[in-house]
């Protein structure tokens, strides 16, 4: 069983060094594309060890898959037959399940996916992958609350997305890399985990160019072949460190990661005035003791600020001197943390997308409950900056995408620990959440 509380003594500057782990939204696409592949091998490093990700094998395993994972190094090895049928459990668990749709299209002619879960950040549709499936040849039907997917032979297209959705770029790099002829995919998601995917590809033997740009062209092969590679560190991970830091008017440095993949947040703390160090694989934020000013950030795609740093952001500005604002223009009702934000007085107001927030000078410590996984990591850095005493609840979102966090906030000198389960609703088993 692992704690679903965590007690945070707040007030504390947080300083010193903590090394990003591997991308929790690399690895993912990386394990599915493992599914393209026939009697091969995949084999990834720098994997890590996260709730999501043992969802993901688990899903992996039920469809046939072998996989062995220690130590960061995941082998997975496909044999030459797969099951084509996903199981709900595991499927509604996590969004990202979605991304096995494509790969089982290509592979096995056919697929069933119970619509995903994942994080409650609004309405997440599969529109974008079912529609850019169908131009390639797949029939989709929606059947009691699963899709089936079929095809008799899938073949190129061009794709032009009406959003440049991360997932459904993805799923369609993966099918066309099993698909004979050139698939072109226009307004094409640009995040550091489409290259990342992109190099998974290749490295089977797919053939693809302008992964990182708008126009993605891939060029695909019926036989893709053993691969090796590495997942890129976690900006999301390792900004979630550097704002630690900086709410807690502490000095953190965060290593291992590539700077320009978090430029859109350091840009921005520029901008409010943190004094920043930004070295070729490392970037420090020291604010120790200095005001620093709100500011006004809109959530977009990639090279944009991300909204998977949006709640983490908010939690920062409400200690900042004067008002900031927010957009957040990728998802509807990505705000369920205001409420809880509020609970430890800090001053919010809420029209549509847009939040005003009103810098205040302390924040207190309260009982608050994590609605998402992002959600969780900003009560964490608001509990960590507050006076007195915050208790986090319903940690299990956080475990989805934070390796070791207990081991590296306390390495800065958090004063955190976890409270002891209180039956099945205070906690979660390792392998379900
Ligand atoms: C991925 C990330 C998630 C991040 C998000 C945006 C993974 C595993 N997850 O999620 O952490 O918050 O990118 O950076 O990598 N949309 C549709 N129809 C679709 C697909 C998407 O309308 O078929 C909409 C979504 O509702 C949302 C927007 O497009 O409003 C962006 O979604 P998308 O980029 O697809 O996010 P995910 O791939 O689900």
């Amino acid at each position: 069983m692992i704690s679903d509380r965590m007690l945070i003594r707040g007030g504390k500057p947080l300083s010193g060094l903590v090394s990003a782990q591997g991308a929790k939204n690399a690895a993912l696409p990386a394990m599915a594309a493992s599914l393209l592949l026939r009697g091969r091998r995949l084999k990834l490093s720098r994997v890590p060890d996260l709730q999501d990700i043992h969802t993901m094998a688990g899903l992996l395993r039920h469809l046939g898959a072998e996989i062995e994972f220690s130590g960061g190094i995941m082998t997975i090895d496909v044999p030459e037959d797969l099951k084509w049928e996903t199981p709900s459990d595991l499927v509604r668990q996590m969004r990202a399940s979605s991304l096995v749709l494509g790969p089982l299209v290509a592979r096995c002619g056919r697929a069933v996916l119970p619509l995903p879960g994942g994080c409650a950040i609004g309405s997440r549709p599969i529109d974008f992958h079912l529609k850019a499936l169908s131009r390639m040849g797949a029939e989709i039907d929606l059947e009691q609350g699963s899709v089936h997917a079929r095809t008799g032979g899938l073949s190129a297209a061009r794709i032009s997305f009406d959003f440049p959705s991360v997932g459904a770029t993805e799923n369609i790099m993966m099918t066309a890399a099993l698909t004979e002829g050139e698939t072109a995919i226009e307004n094409a998601a640009r995040e550091p985990e489409i290259v990342n995917l992109a190099d998974v590809l290749r490295a089977m033997g797919a053939s693809i160019e302008g992964d990182g740009t708008g126009t993605i062209l891939v060029r695909g092969s019926r036989d893709l072949g053993d691969a090796e590679a590495t997942i890129i560190p976690d900006r999301i991970e390792a900004s979630t460190y550097l704002l630690a830091g900086v709410i807690t008017r502490g000095r953190v440095q965060v290593g291992g990661i590539d700077p320009g993949h978090i430029a859109a947040l350091t840009a921005k703390l520029e901008e409010a005035g943190v004094p920043l160090d930004i070295g070729p694989e490392a970037v420090s934020a020291a604010r120790e003791g200095l005001c620093w000013n709100g500011v006004t950030i809109k959530t977009l795609p990639y090279p944009g600020f991300p909204t998977d740093m949006q709640p983490q952001i908010m939690a920062a500005l409400c200690l900042a001197e004067g008002t900031s604002v927010i957009h957040e223009s990728v998802f509807d009702s990505r705000y369920m943390h205001v409420g809880e934000f509020r609970r430890m007085g800090c001053k919010i107001d809420i029209q549509g997308n847009t939040a005003v927030i009103a810098g205040v000078p302390r924040v207190s410590g309260a009982e608050v409950h994590a609605s998402d996984l992002r959600a969780g990591a900003a009560l964490i850095l608001l509990g960590l900056a507050a006076e007195g005493e915050t208790v986090v609840c319903e940690l299990k979102h956080v475990w989805r995408g934070y390796e070791m966090l207990m081991d590296k906030m306390r390495s800065l000198g958090a004063d955190i620990e976890l409270l002891p389960c209180d039956g099945p609703e205070g906690a979660l088993d390792e392998a379900g959440g």
